[in-house]
């Protein structure tokens, strides 16, 4: 980590529609966009989550997409989708009804009552050595509307009763961000690991991720200073680094 400089302001573009805010914010970037660029989208037509995956993306819901340009490397950028996990929390939180359960999914979802209301999808540039060109941090937050065929259940800010616009919750998150970015930038991940197990989805208990060779089940014990998942299994403990939770037993 380098000593923190004074961040650029924020500029925020929004487009009615786009294939994909990640895709307008990658060509910005290459283009020289500063960072704290933030690009918005009422539309996407080619909407992207982690793996491939297709992201549904009808008006009424948030999608945006934040340029960063860390003097990091490259290797500890994963650690923003936690920081930015925490900054999408802390915008949703004061919006939700009394009582409502608010989770981190490893490795960077976010839920409510069990549902998923939040996506992130980071992808990073190589700069110069080990450093960083650029990192774009992706978000989607289901405001007005939820998929309904999804493989895990989802919900959204209106089906718990609740609302808020997405220019307003663009801002509030962008905010947040900005003081995790800049809190990692001066203490590095360990606030952030710590406020993100405070929430962490089945920490302590039995947990199963699928990895691209095997499916492991153990105890999810602890998240690493780098933001791996510790899994104790009954064949000794497991660091996964990449992979995907598929079950969450009580
Ligand atoms: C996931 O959970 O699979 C990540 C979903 C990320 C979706 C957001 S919507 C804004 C930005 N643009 C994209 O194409 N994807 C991200």
């Amino acid at each position: 980590m380098t000593e923190p400089s004074t961040p650029a302001p924020l500029r925020v573009l929004r487009f009615p529609e786009l294939d994909s805010t990640n895709d307008e914010a990658k060509r910005l970037a290459d283009a020289g966009a500063p960072a704290w660029t933030v690009i918005s989208a009422d539309i996407q037509r080619a909407g992207r989550g982690r793996r491939g995956r297709n992201w549904q993306s009808p008006a009424g819901n948030l999608y945006m997409s934040a340029i960063l340009r860390p003097s990091a490397s490259i290797s500890v950028t994963p650690q923003l989708g936690f920081a930015t996990a925490l900054a999408v929390g802390e915008a949703l939180v004061p919006l939700l009804p009394a009582l409502s359960n608010l989770q981190y999914k490893w490795p960077n979802d976010v839920l409510v009552k069990g549902g998923k209301i939040a996506g992130i999808l980071l992808e990073a540039a190589a700069g110069a050595g080990e450093g960083v060109a650029w990192v774009i941090v992706g978000i989607g937050i289901n405001l007005g509307s939820h998929p309904r065929e999804t493989s895990y259940p989802a919900t959204s800010l209106a089906a718990l009763g609740a609302a808020a616009s997405p220019e307003a919750l663009l801002r509030e998150v962008s905010e947040a961000l900005r003081r995790w970015v800049a809190r990692w930038e001066a203490e590095g991940f360990e606030p952030i690991r710590r406020a993100w197990l405070e929430r962490a989805l089945g920490l302590g208990g039995p947990l199963g991720v699928t990895l691209p060779s095997e499916k492991l089940t153990g105890r999810f014990v602890d998240l690493d200073r780098d933001g791996a998942l510790l899994l104790e299994t009954a064949t000794g403990p497991r660091r996964i680094a990449a992979g995907e939770i598929f079950s969450v037993a009580a």
